[in-house]
C-alpha cells in the first residue's frame, strides 16, 4: 500500500518533465560531442565510441557513474583554486542531463533532433608546423602486458640556437599514445643523463645518483628528507631552467590536448646542438599496433622577447616508507626576480595521491594556484593559466605532495618496498612544474639577437 503510494507519488512530481523527456537525440548528443568524442571516437585513446546512439547505450549506466563521480572527462583540478583555459568539465547542468537521461531509460527520442556529426579534421591544430621530425622509425607496441614507458631520441636537422612558438605532438598512433614528453637535451646526452650523474656524483664524493641502464636514482648516497623546504630550495635546485647543458621539457601531450603554444613575444629557447628526447607511454589495445609519433614546431619570429622558462619545483631526497599510505613530501623553490607564471605541471608517478602548489608571496599571504586532489597517472595535464599571472620577485612556491603506498592503492608496483626517487615508474617522483618568463628579459634589446 504505501508502495504504491510512492509511486503515484514519484509520477506526479515527474509529471511535468515528461512533455519534455530528455533524449538522446535532442539533449544527449550535444554534450558528448563537445565534451567526450575528442577521445571516444574510433581509432582514440578511450577503449569505447559515442558517435551514435546504438553504441553509447550499452554504457548508458557506466556514463551515469563517471559523470556524477566527475572522472570524466578526465580534469584533476580542484575548482575552487585557479581558472585554466584548457579545462574539461561539465557543468552541472550537463551532469543532470546525462543523469535524468539515464534515469528515464536512456531514449532514442526523434531523428529530427540530433544534430550534425561534429567534423574532427585531422592535422595540426595549430596549423602545420614549420618543421616536423618523426620518430627515426616504427615502434611495436605489444598486443598485451603491461603498459610500456619508451624513450626515443628524435635528431633535429639545425645546429644553431632556435626560438620555438609551438610543440606539438601528432601520435602516428593515437589508440596506442597516451602520453608523450618531449625534451630537449645536448646530442651528446643519450638517452641517460650520464653528464648529470658524472657531475652530481663528484659533490663531497658521495653517490647521489646513479644510473641504471636507462634511468637515473637516488643513490645511497644521497641526503634523505621529506621536507624539501627545510633546505634553502629544497631539491629543486637541479631543475629545468632551460639554460642549456642538460635535459629540459619543452612540451607534454595528453589524449584530447592540443599542444602547446606560447604567446606572441614568449618562445621555448633551444640551445645550440640539441636533439629532442620524447618519452612515450603506451597503452595495450589487444592487438600489435605500430607507432611513429612526429613533433611540430613553429619557429618564433626573432627577435624574441622573453623566453619562456620551465622550472621544476621538487624534491629528490624524499623515502617513502612501505606500507605508508599518506606520506607528506615536500619542495620549495624562491623566486629571485618578479616573474610571470603561465601554467603548472604536477608530476609523480603510481604512488601520487594528491598535490597542492601554493604561493606564498614576500608579505606573508597565501594563494593556492592548483590544487589536484586525487592524483592520477595516466593524465599528465598541464594546467594552463587563464590569466598569467604576476609572481613578485621573493615569492616562495610550495609545492606539497602525498604518496599512498600501501596495499590500498591499486596502482601501487610493490607496497613493500621502500620508495625514493627515479625515473621508472616503480620509482617515484615529486615535481611541481612551472612556467614562467622574467618581467625584466627583453632579448630584442640585445644587438646580437637582432639577425633574421
Ligand atoms: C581526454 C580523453 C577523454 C575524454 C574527453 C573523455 N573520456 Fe571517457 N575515457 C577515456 C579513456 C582513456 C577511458 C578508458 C579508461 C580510463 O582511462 O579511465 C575512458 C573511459 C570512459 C568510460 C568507461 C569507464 C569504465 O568504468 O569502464 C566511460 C563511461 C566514459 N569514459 C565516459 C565519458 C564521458 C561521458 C565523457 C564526456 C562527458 C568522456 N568519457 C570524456 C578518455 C576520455
Amino acid at each position: 500500500m504505501t508502495r504504491l503510494f510512492a509511486v503515484v507519488i514519484a509520477l506526479v512530481a515527474a509529471a511535468p518533465l515528461l512533455a519534455e523527456d530528455v533524449t538522446f537525440n535532442a539533449d544527449v548528443m550535444p554534450i558528448l560531442q563537445r565534451h567526450c568524442q575528442d577521445c571516444h571516437r574510433p581509432g582514440q585513446i578511450a577503449p569505447m565510441s559515442f558517435m551514435s546512439f546504438d553504441e553509447t547505450r550499452p554504457w548508458a549506466q557506466s556514463i551515469r557513474e563517471v559523470v556524477e563521480r566527475r572522472t570524466m572527462p578526465p580534469w584533476h583540478a580542484d575548482p575552487r583554486h585557479g581558472e585554466f583555459s584548457n579545462e574539461r568539465r561539465l557543468s552541472q547542468a550537463e551532469i543532470d542531463t546525462l543523469v535524468s537521461w539515464v534515469d528515464e531509460g536512456a531514449k532514442r527520442g526523434d531523428p529530427a533532433d540530433l544534430p550534425a556529426a561534429r567534423q574532427f579534421p585531422d592535422g595540426w591544430a595549430a596549423g602545420t608546423p614549420d618543421a616536423i621530425y618523426p620518430m627515426v622509425e616504427e615502434y611495436e607496441v605489444a598486443a598485451e602486458g603491461s603498459d610500456e614507458y619508451i624513450y626515443f631520441r628524435v635528431p633535429l636537422d639545425f645546429d644553431d640556437e632556435r626560438f620555438v612558438s609551438s610543440v606539438e605532438v601528432m601520435p602516428g598512433n593515437r589508440a596506442a599514445v597516451h602520453h608523450v614528453l618531449v625534451y630537449v637535451q645536448p646530442k651528446t646526452m643519450g638517452t641517460l643523463s650520464r653528464t648529470d650523474v658524472a657531475r652530481y656524483n663528484n659533490i663531497a664524493g658521495t653517490e647521489l645518483f646513479y644510473g641504471d641502464g636507462d634511468t637515473i636514482r637516488v643513490g645511497d648516497g644521497a641526503p634523505k628528507h621529506d621536507n624539501g623546504c627545510a633546505v634553502p630550495n629544497g631539491g629543486s635546485a637541479l631543475s629545468g631552467d632551460i639554460t642549456g647543458g642538460r635535459r629540459a621539457i619543452i612540451g607534454v601531450f595528453v589524449p584530447g590536448g592540443r599542444g602547446e603554444h606560447w604567446p606572441e613575444g614568449t618562445a621555448r629557447r633551444l640551445p645550440p646542438d640539441s636533439e629532442l628526447l620524447l618519452q612515450i607511454h603506451y597503452n595495450k589495445t589487444g592487438s600489435v599496433m605500430l607507432d611513429r609519433t612526429s613533433i611540430g614546431l613553429k619557429f618564433a619570429k626573432r627577435p624574441t622577447e622573453k623566453i619562456m622558462r620551465a622550472r621544476w619545483v621538487q624534491n629528490y631526497y624524499f623515502t617513502i616508507p612501505a606500507g605508508a599510505d599518506n606520506h607528506a613530501v615536500t619542495g620549495c623553490y624562491t623566486f629571485e626576480k618578479d616573474v610571470t607564471l603561465y601554467s603548472l605541471w604536477p608530476h609523480m608517478h603510481f604512488r601520487g595521491k594528491d598535490m597542492e602548489m601554493t604561493a606564498i608571496y614576500p608579505n606573508g599571504e597565501t594563494k593556492t594556484l592548483l590544487n589536484v586532489p586525487r592524483y592520477d597517472f595516466n593524465w599528465q595535464h598541464t594546467y594552463m593559466l587563464k590569466e598569467p599571472m604576476s609572481i613578485p620577485k621573493g615569492t616562495r612556491i610550495l609545492v606539497t605532495a602525498h604518496f599512498d603506498n600501501s596495499k590500498r592503492n591499486p596502482f601501487n608496483p610493490d607496497p613493500n618496498q621502500t620508495v625514493r626517487w627515479g625515473d621508472p615508474t616503480y620509482d617515484e617522483m615529486m615535481i611541481g612544474g612551472m612556467d614562467y618568463t622574467f618581467d625584466d628579459e627583453d632579448l630584442t634589446a640585445e644587438a646580437t639577437q637582432q639577425q633574421p
